[in-house]
């Protein structure tokens, strides 16, 4: 999550770990485009503004994310505010990806969740460039057994670097 040349630098935030208040529509941004209330997020916006790469892992729950990770992307109803009534989005354009597991081989219920995830990252100025649906897993150890699914995960990764770089050339 580094802007730094040289390091590639990796970090990760698991947001049921996160005691993050829902959105209550307060408009309390609306003029700042900086959400008002004092949690955690305070301290995961910055993060997420500063980050070249967004890489979103989730399962399906209920064809949509876990509630907890929705609860974050409604908090991005300030820089919904910052874009389109303040037109002050993040800088720069940048990218990124989604994998996303589910139990069932149901695709439209994936696509229902990457239209949530890219309408999120749209609000963060990121293109959702790569991304992946690993159908199939239930129990807890099932990954494990899908060298295919860990191959084409990592493969992923390196097609939205790939992007990144051409998009920059
Ligand atoms: C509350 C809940 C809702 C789920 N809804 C779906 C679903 O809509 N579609 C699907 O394919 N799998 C669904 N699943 C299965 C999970 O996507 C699957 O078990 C996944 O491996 C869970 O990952 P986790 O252990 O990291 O939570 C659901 C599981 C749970 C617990």
């Amino acid at each position: 999550m580094s802007k730094h040349p040289t390091s590639q630098r990796l970090a990760d935030f698991l947001p049921y770990q996160l005691s993050i208040a829902p959105c209550r529509a307060c408009d309390g941004c609306f003029k700042t485009g900086r959400c008002v209330v004092k949690d955690p997020m305070q301290e995961l916006y910055p993060r997420l503004e500063a980050c070249d790469h967004l890489v979103v892992a989730s399962p399906l729950y209920f064809t949509s994310v876990p509630g907890h990770l929705k609860v974050l992307i409604d908090r991005f109803q300030c820089y919904w505010a910052r874009r389109t009534l303040l037109d002050d989005p993040p800088q720069p354009r940048r990218s990124g990806m989604f994998l996303c597991i589910g139990a069932m081989d149901r695709r439209r219920y994936y696509e229902s969740t990457l239209t949530l995830v890219k309408t999120w990252m749209m609000e963060l100025n990121m293109a959702c460039a790569v991304t992946r649906f690993y159908p199939g897993l239930d129990d807890r150890q099932d990954v494990q057994t899908r060298a295919d699914y860990l191959q084409d995960a990592r493969q992923a990764g390196i097609e939205l670097i790939r992007s990144a770089r051409q998009e920059k050339a």
